[in-house]
């Protein structure tokens, strides 16, 4: 099944707005902002073209341009709402430009960029692999390519053997997640499309009393399951009602890997 990202141009407003709150809501997030400095601050060139794929509303582009310094960066997502929130977040910024386009399919020119970032995408990906050629393809000899995401199947929130809550957990992975072991999987593709793996990190993510994030993860997920059916209203209200009781009793404990991949187009220097 495709979970709801993926199918995101044909999502309602009132979706996209949840989402562009949740994406807003993670990236200003102090533990997100520091994972973001580790793997984005070594990438830094004043002087790169980099092309961000599913630059959403721009929360994540904003840490990018804190942290690379580009001279110029253009964004795509398959939502032309998003790309109009990007577009109107950086309205005026010299160099920076948003526009709608695939993964699989960038509209961009071969061999033109020094860097693309996808900051949260490949999970949502239906084909990875297409999608790594097409950054291949666009990338200059020499050019690296950064993937950061979720290795979502490690996320919990479960409290002990047999947490209900965890089954929430894996509602969201269900509805909001189409790739929940890509970031294990990514290395034999990039492989496989050419590239050379110069590192892989691990970035730790623990939440215990302000899980905001995890918190609309959840409930994204819980009304997904609801609008499709899967579950009634009782039950999402009640994942969400525990999820809340348990940060106001401070017993709430919700961890998630994320990985940082970074290949270059070519060989890896010595
Ligand atoms: C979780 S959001 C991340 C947005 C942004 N990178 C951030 O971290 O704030 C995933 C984004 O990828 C976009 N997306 C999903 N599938 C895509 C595809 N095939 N090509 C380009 N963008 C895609 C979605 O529209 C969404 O904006």
């Amino acid at each position: 099944m495709t979970d709801l990202l993926t199918r995101m141009a044909q999502q309602p407003r009132d979706v996209l707005d949840a989402i562009a709150n949740s994406m807003n809501v993670r990236a200003s997030e102090p533990a997100m902002r520091s994972i973001c400095a580790r793997y984005l601050g070594p990438l830094t060139a004043p002087d790169a073209d980099v092309l961000e794929i599913g630059c959403g509303n721009g929360a994540a582009t904003r840490l990018i341009m804190q942290h690379v310094r580009p001279a110029r960066l253009v964004g795509i997502d398959i939502s032309p709402v998003f790309v109009k929130m990007a577009s109107e977040a950086f309205a005026g910024q010299p160099g920076m430009s948003f526009a709608l386009g695939e993964a699989a399919a960038t509209r961009q020119p071969g061999s033109f960029f020094d860097l693309v970032i996808a900051h949260t995408v490949y999970s949502h990906l239906v084909d990875p692999q297409v999608a790594l050629a097409e950054a291949y393809r666009v990338l200059k000899p020499g050019g690296r390519l950064a993937v950061f995401d979720g290795d979502f199947a490690s996320l919990t929130v479960a409290l002990f053997d047999g947490d209900p809550l965890q089954s929430a957990a894996s509602i969201v992975l269900r509805h909001m997640v189409h790739a929940p072991h890509i970031m294990r999987q990514l290395p034999s593709l990039l492989a496989v499309a050419g590239f050379a793996v110069e590192s892989i990190e691990p970035h730790g993510y623990v939440q215990t009393t302000s899980p905001d994030y995890l918190l609309t993860l959840l409930s994204r997920g819980m009304s997904a399951a609801g609008r499709a059916d899967e579950i009634g209203r009782a039950m999402v209200e009640g994942f969400d009602a525990e999820a809340r009781r348990r940060v106001a009793n401070r017993t709430f404990f919700g961890s998630l890997t994320f990985v940082s991949v970074i290949a270059r187009k070519g060989k890896v220097n010595p």
